[in-house]
């Protein structure tokens, strides 16, 4: 499900003035910190214009310290496209079904969100006809020890990607499912209800190219993932699980990887279209929550 109209209060106002934007590229294969922009106040043509590139760029962007309402999140985020709702819609802010909870915290006995959102390393959505766009991400408790996000930049894994690997890979699809780990972390968490038959009508499998074309850019990535993709198709299934092993083993290589290390009200912005992440993990006796908006993109070609 889509959502396409923002608030009229917080519709792209052309009257909005520039704010002093800076941009600072991390010292790592991917990612840059976005300075001087306050994403409670609406975004001036020419501010989109930058961070639009600086994404593009940059694949990661991080804007510090955002003293943000969900409205104001979700306002920013639909500039860039409609937003999609998770299918675990329990876990939407109440009031804000765009907004799905990020968080081990429960109350009451009940998970208040998602705690095990990024166990696997993934691509938002890559299951859906249309996977995400892009995804933010934006801290509301973090844990004292812990609670860190990696991003793996998947143009980078193309590009260094054995030729064996290449030609195997070259013009061939694979299934992405969301259901691919759902029992397995089912019995290892309290935070994935059983799935009703419209949920499971919402998530079948699709295929989608191995290798991407980025729609924006043009560069090409690597487009598989450990959580979702389940087997190349028109290969026999051991050559598949055999081939799927060592791409995901390449992708998530030390060296085209950032490790976001959150602070207070970090909001992270990240494209789906050429990086893959993961949620390293939170102790038990930590409470960690988010607040996740995930940005509607192209089916992949
Ligand atoms: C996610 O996969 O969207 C969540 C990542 C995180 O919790 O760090």
């Amino acid at each position: 499900m889509t959502i396409q109209t923002a608030p009229a209060s917080l519709a792209p106002s052309e009257e909005a003035a520039d704010q002093p934007i800076e941009i600072r590229k991390f010292d790592a294969p991917l990612g840059a910190e976005v300075i001087g922009l306050d994403l409670s106040k609406p975004l001036s043509k020419a501010d989109f214009a930058r961070i639009h590139r600086a994404h593009l760029d940059h694949h990661v962007l991080v804007f510090r310290d955002q003293r943000i309402t969900p409205d104001e999140q979700v306002a920013f985020s639909k500039r860039f496209g409609p937003l999609q709702i998770h299918v675990l819609h329990q876990f939407g802010l109440a009031g804000h079904p765009e907004v799905l909870i990020v968080s081990n915290i429960v109350e009451n006995g009940k998970p208040i969100g998602l705690g095990d959102a990024g166990h696997f390393w993934h691509s938002d959505l890559s299951y859906k006809d249309k996977p995400s766009l892009g995804s933010l991400l934006h801290a509301q408790e973090l844990p004292a020890i812990g609670g860190d996000t990696l991003f793996a930049n998947q143009h980078l894994a193309w590009d260094a990607l054995p030729a064996h690997l290449r030609n195997a890979v070259e013009g061939r699809v694979a299934e992405h499912t969301y259901l691919a780990k759902y029992a397995e972390l089912q019995q290892r968490s309290p935070w994935r209800p059983n799935l009703s038959a419209e949920q499971i009508a919402q998530v079948r499998p699709v295929t989608h190219p191995i290798v991407r074309t980025h729609p924006e850019t043009g560069r090409r990535a690597l487009f598989v993932s450990e959580h979702f993709t389940t087997r190349v198709i028109g290969v026999p299934e051991d050559e598949s699980r055999a081939l799927l092993a060592e791409l995901f083993a390449h992708s998530t290589r030390p060296e085209f990887i950032y490790r976001h290390q959150w602070r207070e009200r970090d909001m992270v912005f990240w494209d789906n279209r050429s990086v893959m992440h993961l949620a390293a993990g939170t102790p038990d006796d930590q409470r960690r929550k988010l607040y996740r908006t995930t940005i509607e993109g192209d089916a992949p070609f």
